[in-house]
């Protein structure tokens, strides 16, 4: 999550998706983001309606501390969902919302965006909600997320970055076999401070052996 790329200041034109974006059945994710489900928890895509539950989920101080900052206003995440589908229709980027069983509700998010034209190489990030933490929701949509960088983007490498003093997205990220490959010192900028980095990257090799998320002691 850390510097993922939307910036309020870039958003100078809000177009609304249309309403027909719902039910998504082309295989093609730039038209729409298929809907992703593992034992209870459904990934989605966006829409304008999600501004108030992702306002309230994301915007505390214990989840937004060690990301870039979250919109401040319900307009402002508005504007932020519309600018995640401009992205993904021009294939650059994607942003899940993410769902539990019973409820439509997004409880967080996950991104996806490429470093390099093609997609080759990728960032993802994702922040959930306070009240959903250390119930598995992390785990079952980061395989959802996964699956999808390496089986529908045809992402072939995958990074991550987690400000060191970030104990659970590190630890989310052990979690499901990413490798720990450095430290990017001063990297990240928040709350006055230049803060260390991990760089954390799955490689679709390992994805392909299995090896994510079965090995979680992985930390080389
Ligand atoms: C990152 C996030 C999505 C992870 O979801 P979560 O539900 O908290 O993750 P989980 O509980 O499944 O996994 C976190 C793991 O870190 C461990 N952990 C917690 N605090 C830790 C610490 N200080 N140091 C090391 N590990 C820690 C937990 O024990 C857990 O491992 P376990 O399940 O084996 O016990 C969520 O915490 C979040 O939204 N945080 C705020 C946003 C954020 O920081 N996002 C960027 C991450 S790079």
């Amino acid at each position: 999550m850390e510097k993922m790329p939307y910036r309020a200041e870039m958003d100078l034109q809000v177009v609304f998706p249309p309403p027909q974006q719902e039910v998504v059945t082309t295989t093609d994710w730039r038209a729409g983001l298929p809907v992703l489900s593992n034992k209870g928890v459904t990934l989605r895509e966006l829409r304008i309606t999600d501004a108030h539950s992702l306002f309230a989920m994301l915007t505390t101080e214990e989840v937004s501390r060690f990301i870039s900052p979250p919109p401040s206003t319900i307009e402002g995440f508005e504007r932020f969902i519309a600018w995640t589908i401009r992205q993904r229709q021009v294939g650059t980027y994607a942003c899940f919302a993410v769902t539990v069983a019973g409820s439509d509700t997004a409880i967080g998010i996950f991104q996806l965006r490429e470093l390099e034209p093609g997609f080759q190489t990728a960032e993802w990030g994702f922040a959930i909600g306070s009240p959903y933490w250390g119930t598995g929701v992390f785990q079952k949509g980061a395989e959802l997320v996964i699956n999808f960088a390496f089986d529908t983007v045809g992402v072939h490498r995958l990074e991550a970055r987690a400000a060191v003093r970030n104990g659970r997205g590190n630890g989310a990220l052990r979690k499901v076999g990413a490798v720990q490959e450095g430290v990017l010192r001063k990297s990240f900028y928040r709350n006055g401070e230049y803060l260390d980095q991990v760089l954390w990257t799955i490689i679709d090799e390992d994805w392909a052996a299995q090896a994510v998320w079965q090995n979680p002691v992985r930390t080389h």
